[in-house]
């Protein structure tokens, strides 16, 4: 295809204080984003559009394969520790694209030996034999968004699919082979009760997942629900829910890791620890962000074309924009992603991943521990319980 590879110019942060070169680079990941899907949810700000009867397959692979490869440049030899197809609802596309694509990113870059390779699936869009066919290529972990068994819930959710689906969709899981697999569970629905909460991650559990994301419903602008808020439970209940669910996933041996993201015993998430914890990603796909580190010692946030009708169009570029992190944004960058692990990252991997020195957070740290949002601990930067419940307060301690 004759996309035109012109990238946008690089936003520069202000002036740049030197900094020192990084000791090595980080492990390096790759988020491929498809953004189409079934219908829109009500509450949903990703980018996700509502699919034609027929997906545009063969013109956005090649799409990809291009995007990816003006990104090659920042790879410098690293391997790639885990692949993330996220969405919109990538188990839309069918295996024989995913497989194409998957063998093209394999001609550009390493795969390390133990890759996690995640796709994240919709129940009613697949079947056994696509689940089979995934497996086959490599890919190796399955994010299942059920969101709630329920069907009044389901109903409230604009889903298209029913409790007994969801069910099904996690046993197709295990009999295609997948012994690792996530399941995307909401709480806080309209007129969710306690009860109801409790009966949903029951019915999780009992699916034995290796890992469960358990996400509380946020209202966000440019949304359905923003626009006509649907009944929500009260704060009380939203607290019971939360305390109560948590209990009952630590009962059943999943360990909280993220304010979100519960985990058997050696099975939280590598894609999304790789987050978490500063690692580089590159991102491909219609509005993917990347992160990556150079050499020098820059740092730098990109982003791609966000309409999946611009991002297939010749004539315009893949990359809408990159902005080189500031010595003075770091700080917040680095601690926004590793203080939601509930046990932090030790304190030595933040001069590892940005270079500066961990006297640059002194002054944020101390107010921080005086307010009992961090823990008081020189090894390691970690967020107390408190903090974690009051993340974007404990975060703007470290805003310059
Ligand atoms: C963008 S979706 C992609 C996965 C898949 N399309 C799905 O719907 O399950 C990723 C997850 O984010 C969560 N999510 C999306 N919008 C949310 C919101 N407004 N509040 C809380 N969680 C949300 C859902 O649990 C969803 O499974
Ligand atoms: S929640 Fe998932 S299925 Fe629903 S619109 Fe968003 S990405 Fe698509």
């Amino acid at each position: 295809m004759t996309q035109n590879t012109s990238a946008q110019p690089l936003i520069h942060g202000g002036a740049r204080t030197p900094r020192a070169a990084l000791p090595h680079l980080p492990p390096l990941a790759l988020y491929i984003h498809i953004p189409w899907c079934v219908r829109k949810c009500p509450y949903c700000d990703f980018n996700s559009h509502t699919a034609s009867s027929v997906l545009p397959e063969e013109e956005y692979v090649d799409a990809l394969l291009a995007d990816l490869d003006q990104d090659l440049h920042a790879v410098y030899g690293r391997e790639l520790s885990s692949i993330f197809f996220g969405g919109g609802t990538p188990s839309l596309f069918s295996a024989a694209a995913l497989g194409r694509l998957l063998e093209g990113v394999q001609a550009r870059i390493r795969f390390a030996d133990d890759i996690e390779i995640t796709l994240e699936a919709n129940p009613g869009t697949f079947e056994q034999e696509k689940f089979v066919a995934y497996r086959k290529l490599g890919i190796n972990r399955l994010s299942i968004g059920i969101q709630s068994f329920q069907q009044a819930k389901l109903e409230a959710l604009g889903r298209i699919h029913n409790g007994d689906e969801a069910v099904r969709a996690a046993d197709m899981a295990r009999q295609a082979g997948f012994d690792n697999f996530n399941l995307d569970l909401m709480h806080g629905l309209p007129d969710q009760s306690l009860d109801d909460a409790l009966g949903d991650l029951r019915q999780a559990i009992a699916l034995k997942p290796t890992h469960l994301s358990w996400y509380q419903l946020t209202l966000e602008p440019n949304t359905v629900f923003w626009n006509q808020p649907p009944a929500l439970p009260e704060d009380d209940t939203l607290w019971d829910i939360q305390e109560a669910g948590q209990a009952l996933l630590a009962e059943h041996g999943y360990r909280q890791y993220e304010v979100s993201a519960y985990a058997q015993a050696g099975r939280p998430a590598r894609h999304n620890l790789n987050y978490w914890s500063f690692g580089d990603f590159i991102g491909i796909g219609a509005g993917a962000h990347g992160k990556l580190s150079h050499p020098d010692g820059r740092i730098v946030r990109t982003w791609k074309t966000r309409a999946p009708k611009d991002y297939l169009n010749p004539a315009k570029s893949f990359q809408a924009g990159a902005k080189e992190l500031t010595n003075e944004e770091l700080p917040f960058e680095f601690l926004m992603n590793a203080l939601r692990l509930t046990e932090g990252v030790e304190a030595r991997l933040y001069a590892e991943r940005t270079g500066l020195d961990l006297a640059s957070l002194d002054e944020g740290r101390r107010e921080a521990e005086q307010s009992g949002l961090m823990q008081v601990e020189p090894s390691r930067l970690a967020a107390t319980d408190r903090g974690q419940l009051f993340l974007n307060d404990l975060l703007q301690k470290f805003l310059s």
